[in-house]
């Protein structure tokens, strides 16, 4: 039986005795690593954090992998930054598409880290524990999937999500991934509650016409104001720097 597996039967037994929610996180955290790196981190005040939970998939976004190897054929070792990398799996699956890559996965998460070095051995990866990018660092494409997010506001959908992510917090962010991206560079953005367009940066940027159709547009929105949009979707991905 897998940790998770047992810590789920655990925390469903502890539950029923009263009082005991915060007693069973506390022994959750006890026997599964991956909830102990999860609960230190949103404990800390210091980092820029955005999206806190891990969850991530093999090959997750196939359709924006093979858009962007395209747009980078002309060049032989492509620098990428997958900025939230988690477990590894993006860098992973850019590496089978790019081999001579130079990849870079970034995360705030040590545990996710961890994971994601012992499976990777390649020479041309690695993976740095910060909550932004070295601002010395060039890249010719960065990837910001499923970050720019939070799982509260998925699950409570509140009228205002300063509370949880401002929209402030998000921008800066984005501004420190275009601070790192080449003139011409490629930047991939999705599974954001927060439109690119809206961004201070964007003016530098024009959006692509490419669309996944692997995955759905975008709905759970909000603007700079930090309000929900309601009744819109946005379906843009893919970013292209204005050359210098
Ligand atoms: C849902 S996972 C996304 C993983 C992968 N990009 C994907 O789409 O499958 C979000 C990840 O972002 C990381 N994260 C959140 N804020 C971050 C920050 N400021 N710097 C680096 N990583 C961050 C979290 O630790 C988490 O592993």
């Amino acid at each position: 039986m897998t940790r998770r597996i047992l810590g789920d039967r655990l925390d469903g037994l502890i539950r029923a005795i009263p009082g005991g929610s915060a007693l069973a996180q506390a022994v959750l955290r006890l026997i599964d690593p991956e909830r102990r790196a999860l609960h230190a981190l949103r404990e800390r005040r210091d980092l820029h954090l955005f999206q806190p939970f891990p969850e991530t998939f093999e090959d997750r976004y196939p359709e924006l992998f093979d858009a962007l190897v395209l747009r980078l054929a002309r060049l032989e070792a492509p620098r990428i930054l997958s900025f939230g990398c988690s477990r590894g799996m993006e860098v992973r699956a850019l590496r089978q598409r790019l081999p001579l890559a130079e990849i870079t996965g970034i995360d705030v998460n040590a545990w996710a880290l961890d994971r994601a070095r012992q499976a990777d051995p390649d020479p041309r990866s690695r993976y740095i524990l910060a909550d932004a990018p070295d601002p010395s660092e060039r890249y010719d494409a960065v990837l910001a999937m499923a970050v720019f997010r939070h799982g509260q506001i998925e699950l409570e959908r509140p009228e205002d999500c300063a509370a949880i992510l401002p929209f402030a917090d998000v921008a800066a962010g984005i501004a420190r991934l275009d601070a790192v991206l080449r003139p011409g560079g490629w930047l991939a953005i999705y599974n954001a509650h927060f439109r690119f367009a809206d961004m201070p940066v964007a003016g530098h940027y024009r959006a692509e016409p490419f669309r996944m159709t692997d995955h759905a547009p975008q709905t759970l929105l909000y603007g700079p104001d930090n309000r929900r949009i309601d009744g819109t979707e946005y379906d843009a991905v893919l970013f292209r720097k204005a050359p210098g």
